[in-house]
């Protein structure tokens, strides 16, 4: 009789530990160890492969006898996909789509699955029925007619264990794999239930061999748990080549997906998403729906041009200053780090003459982003100076500069890139440091481009 072999397991950082802790000596988490049977069986029977092919021993070889054989990447219809995952899908890559029940993870995929018309797509869904999938499906495609042909290379397989899957696999020879959701998967060496950190770690490690083994690129979607972070968590993130999050506000369309880890490209991309009746719709002109329409001049208002990875966005910074009722006066932000946003207010009240001691400050960037570029510094403080004095700024200016803690107006990266999508919107001028202007071609833009070197020249400028 085999000895069936328990230990615990930290459900956040997927610690194990021999015995019962309170406190996870990894991630230092309360109350997370749980117990869960980790027998293993001698020969995993039915593995990926194990049943056709030996595994061979590799020998250490010289680097520079490794030929290169430059992976053609898949380039799918979905031109933002390409981009945050770095140019295409690669052959054999393993990526994780994480984010919140229902914020159309499944919808992504299983669309991504019907517009590929060239390969063979296997979408194994262990979370809906054949019929529910059909329906997505019927959903997704109504509109457009294109896609209807398309479904003939899409198979749909609705099983949850990993060793029937890879028997399914092995007799159709899928060219894409997509697992909705990692979550529900279970493979039979174990015996602790789907969702456990060791069930779901065990699952990642066949579907990463399959991948590996057979160039296949596996596509799995994972649940977030309620910090934030990835069931079953840090330990799925080390072992996928690429991390996609894919965020945004369930009650509004737009939906974020951006790279938190990509061994195969830049994690600085961002693809943005409107959720329509009939499935998701790439958002090619961001800016344009980030800048809310206005007729009037309203204070509190500006614009800030970001970069996100190599694709710069005009954004909206709203702020409001109102005399505060108590004692200690209220910062929020949202989507601004809220400490940047104390400091800026510090450099306001010393440099700028502006006293904010006694005033709520409110600040927000529109469209639920979250930015973290410091060149939209200067729109943030023209909006607080803007709300404070209740003055409009004019919604054909826009800014791009790092605010320092002396007031003074930094240069930021890729100045030029900033400037010509603010000068392809229509804007008719552009705030810049000085010490950037040296980078810059005047000459090349219609756009006024205005370089100052200290935020009281800038508020001088603006409010007289
Ligand atoms: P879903 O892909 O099921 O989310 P997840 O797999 O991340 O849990 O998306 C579900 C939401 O998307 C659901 O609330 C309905 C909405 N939706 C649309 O608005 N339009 C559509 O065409 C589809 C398929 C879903
Ligand atoms: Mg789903």
């Amino acid at each position: 009789m085999t000895k069936i072999k328990k230990a615990y397991f930290c459900q956040s950082c997927g610690h194990q530990s021999p015995k019962w802790m309170g406190k996870c000596p990894s991630c230092d988490s309360w109350n997370t160890l749980v117990e869960e049977i980790v027998q293993k069986e001698e020969a995993k029977k039915g593995d990926w492969k194990t049943s056709t092919s030996r595994k061979v021993a590799n020998k250490p070889r010289l680097l520079k006898e490794i030929k290169f054989s430059a992976q053609e990447r898949v380039i799918t219809p979905d031109e933002e996909l390409n981009r945050v995952l770095g140019g295409g899908i690669v052959p054999g890559s393993l990526v994780l789509i994480g984010g919140e029940p229902g914020i159309g993870k499944s919808t992504l995929m299983l669309q991504i699955a019907l517009t590929m018309h060239q390969m063979k797509v296997l979408y194994v869904s262990g979370e809906e029925s054949e019929q529910q999938i059909k329906m997505r499906a019927d959903r997704i495609t109504q509109q457009n007619e294109g896609l209807v042909a398309s479904r003939e290379n899409c198979y749909i397989l609705t099983e949850t264990s990993t060793q029937n899957i890879f028997k399914q696999i092995e007799e159709f020879a899928p060219q894409i794999l997509v697992i909705d959701s990692i979550q529900t998967l279970h493979s039979s060496f174990l015996e602790s239930s789907a969702g456990t950190v060791s069930q779901v770690r065990e699952c990642t490690a066949e579907l990463l061999k399959f991948a590996k083994e057979s160039q296949t690129p596996v596509f799995l979607i994972g649940h977030i748990n309620k910090e934030g972070s990835i069931a079953g968590p840090k330990v799925l993130e080390h072992m996928v080549d690429t991390v996609l999050q894919f965020e945004g506000d369930r009650h509004l369309v737009y939906r974020i997906l951006r790279a938190t880890k990509n061994r195969f490209g830049s994690t600085s991309e961002l693809a943005i998403y409107e959720m329509l009746g009939d499935g998701l719709r790439e958002v090619s002109n961001p800016s344009e729906i980030l800048i809310s329409q206005r007729d009037d001049d309203l204070s509190g208002i500006s614009i800030g041009a970001t970069l996100e990875g190599n694709r710069p966005l005009l954004i909206e910074v709203q702020s409001l200053v109102s005399t505060s009722n108590y004692g200690t006066p209220q910062r929020s932000s949202t989507g601004f780090d809220g400490k940047r946003l104390n400091m800026l207010l510090a450099v306001l009240e010393k440099r700028g003459g502006f006293m904010l001691g006694n005033q709520d400050v409110f600040l927000n960037i529109t469209g639920g982003l979250k930015i973290e570029d410091p060149a939209i510094d200067l729109a943030v403080c023209v909006s607080v100076a803007s709300s404070y004095n209740d003055i409009s700024v004019s919604n054909d200016m826009c800014f791009a500069a790092e605010v320092g803690l002396g007031g003074e107006i930094r240069a930021v990266n890729k100045v030029e890139n900033r400037i010509s999508e603010a000068e392809k919107l229509g804007f008719k001028e552009i705030y810049i440091s000085k010490y950037a202007l040296k980078s810059v071609n005047q000459d090349n833009y219609t756009i006024k481009i205005k370089a100052f070197g200290k935020v009281e020249e800038v508020f001088e400028d603006l409010f007289g």
